[in-house]
């Protein structure tokens, strides 16, 4: 099946990072379904480069960017790659993030925090940046949080500590820009089927405890569903919030006193 011509996301052009799998590549397949040209970045070359040729093959125009969300310099280049090749950008997904391995906070040292920090917060700070420059009249940025934005688990500062800030990101930004007519908003995802959650699924098997209100694990399409309505105009109205998608585990972070 080709791309919708007449979908919601028709002539829009959004760049999606971390879109070499998992929840990146999921929202970028929905982008491109729903009409949208894709720009795709990971440090995966094979990966984004065979989900382009697929996203191509829709009708829509996909391109791949290798890029390494910690280095200065390489977010530079893809940001001015997406303008030469885009001419301008309608939707961005500050989607990259890296969940270190858990440890206690005086275990970290600076190679784990400058890990998490500099690709899950200050990586999103500068893209939506020069991602605005690229908006002219409007649009969106997304930022993926987490609902590790709001509790704390042992082993985990860095990642806790960088996806609270971008709630408080998504909210200075979407301040900031309203009256240019840029939307910011974010998702927190609770636990979905990826790669990345793996270690913490492990973790909640171990000691028998379910892992959501809902029992059971979310899908990386039901993330992707809920941002291609976000960045739509049907959402036109909403700036500044980060959303939940996560079986309602917020309901119930912290009852468990000692964890
Ligand atoms: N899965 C969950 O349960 C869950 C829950 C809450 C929040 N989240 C958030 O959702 C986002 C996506 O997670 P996921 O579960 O889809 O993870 P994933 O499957 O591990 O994918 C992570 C993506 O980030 C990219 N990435 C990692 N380090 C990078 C770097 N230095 N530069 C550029 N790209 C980099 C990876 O591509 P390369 O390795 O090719 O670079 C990959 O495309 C993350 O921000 C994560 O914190 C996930």
């Amino acid at each position: 099946m080709g791309a919708d011509e007449t979908g919601p996301l028709a002539g829009k052009r959004a760049l999606v990072t971390g879109a070499s799998r998992g929840i990146g590549a999921a929202i970028a397949r929905r982008f491109a379904e729903q009409g949208a040209d894709v720009a795709l970045a990971a440090r995966s070359t094979g990966a984004i480069d065979a989900l382009a040729e697929e996203l191509g093959e829709l009708g829509v125009r996909a391109l791949a960017v290798r890029a390494d969300m910690t280095d200065r310099e390489s977010l530079r280049a893809l940001m001015e790659r997406v303008g030469h090749e885009f001419g301008g950008l309608d939707i961005l997904v500050n989607n990259a993030g890296v969940l270190p391995q858990a440890k206690l906070a005086e275990e970290h040292d600076w190679a784990d925090w400058d890990a998490a920090i500099g690709l899950n917060l200050s990586a999103p700070w500068y893209l939506a940046c020069r991602a605005k420059e690229l908006m002219g009249d409007g649009g969106v940025v997304v930022n993926n949080a987490s609902t590790a934005s709001y509790y704390p688990s042992r082993g985990l500062v860095a990642y806790n500590v960088s996806k609270s800030a971008m709630v408080m990101l998504t909210r200075v930004l979407a301040l900031e820009w309203a009256r240019d007519g840029v939307r910011v908003v974010g998702v927190a995802p609770g636990k979905i089927e990826t790669d990345l959650v793996q270690p913490i699924l492990r973790w909640t098997e171990k000691r028998g405890v379910p892992v959501n209100p809902m029992r059971r694990v979310g899908a990386d399409h039901e993330v992707a569903d809920l941002v291609a309505f976000l960045v739509s105009d049907r959402a036109a109205y909403i700036t500044g919030v980060t959303v939940p998608i996560d079986g309602g585990e917020l309901l119930t972070a912290g009852s468990e006193p000692g964890r």
